[in-house]
C-alpha cells in the first residue's frame, strides 16, 4: 500500500512536470512566432525600399501594422510570454540575463513599441522608398538591441 501511494505520488510529480513543460514549449513556440511573423514582414520591406520587390502602398502599410501590432502583443503579455524559466535548452534561445535584468528587458521591450509605432507613423505619410529605409535602420535598432542582450546567437 504504501510502495502503490508513493508510485501514485511519482506518477503525479511527473505528469504536472510534463505538462509544465508541455507550456513552456507553447509559450516558446508563440513568441518565436510574434518573431517570425515581424522579421518577414522586415525582410519584405527591406526588400520593397531596395526595389526588389513590389508591393503596393497598402502592403507597405499592412507590414508596418503587423510589426507593430506583433510588437504590441509582446509588450502587454511580457511577462505571460517570458515567466521566468521558460528555457528548455535546445528549444529557445532566450538567455537567462532576461530574468537577471528584467527591467531593462521591459524597457527594451517598451523601446521596442515606440520605434514600431513610429515606423508605421512614417510609412502611413506615402513615404519615398528612401525614406522607408532610413526610417527602417532605425526601427531594426529595436531589434538588435534587445538580441544583443537576451537572445543567444546574436
Ligand atoms: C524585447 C526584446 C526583443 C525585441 C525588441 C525583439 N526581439 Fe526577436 N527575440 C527576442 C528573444 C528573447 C528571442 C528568443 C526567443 C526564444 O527562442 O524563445 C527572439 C527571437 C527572434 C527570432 C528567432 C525566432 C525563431 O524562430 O527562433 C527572430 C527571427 C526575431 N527574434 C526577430 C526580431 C525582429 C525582426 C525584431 C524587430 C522588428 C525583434 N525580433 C525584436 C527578443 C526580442
Amino acid at each position: 500500500m504504501k510502495a502503490y501511494s508513493l508510485l501514485l505520488v511519482l506518477l503525479s510529480l511527473f505528469a504536472s512536470s510534463k505538462v509544465m513543460s508541455d507550456e513552456a514549449e507553447d509559450l516558446i513556440k508563440y513568441r518565436k512566432g510574434l518573431m517570425k511573423s515581424s522579421s518577414m514582414s522586415v525582410k519584405a520591406l527591406f526588400n520593397y525600399s531596395r526595389g526588389k520587390l513590389s508591393l503596393s502602398m497598402g502592403s507597405v502599410q499592412h507590414h508596418a501594422d503587423i510589426i507593430y501590432h506583433n510588437a504590441q502583443l509582446l509588450n502587454n503579455d511580457l511577462e505571460a510570454v517570458f515567466p521566468e524559466g521558460s528555457i528548455i535548452e535546445g528549444e529557445t534561445d532566450a538567455k537567462p540575463a532576461i530574468w537577471k535584468h528584467w527591467t531593462d528587458f521591459v524597457e527594451k521591450s517598451d523601446g521596442y513599441v515606440t520605434a514600431t509605432e513610429e515606423f508605421r507613423a512614417l510609412v502611413n505619410t506615402n513615404p519615398s522608398k528612401q525614406e522607408i529605409m532610413n526610417g527602417f535602420r532605425k526601427m531594426r535598432k529595436a531589434c538588435g538591441s534587445c538580441h544583443r542582450r537576451y537572445k543567444a546567437d546574436d
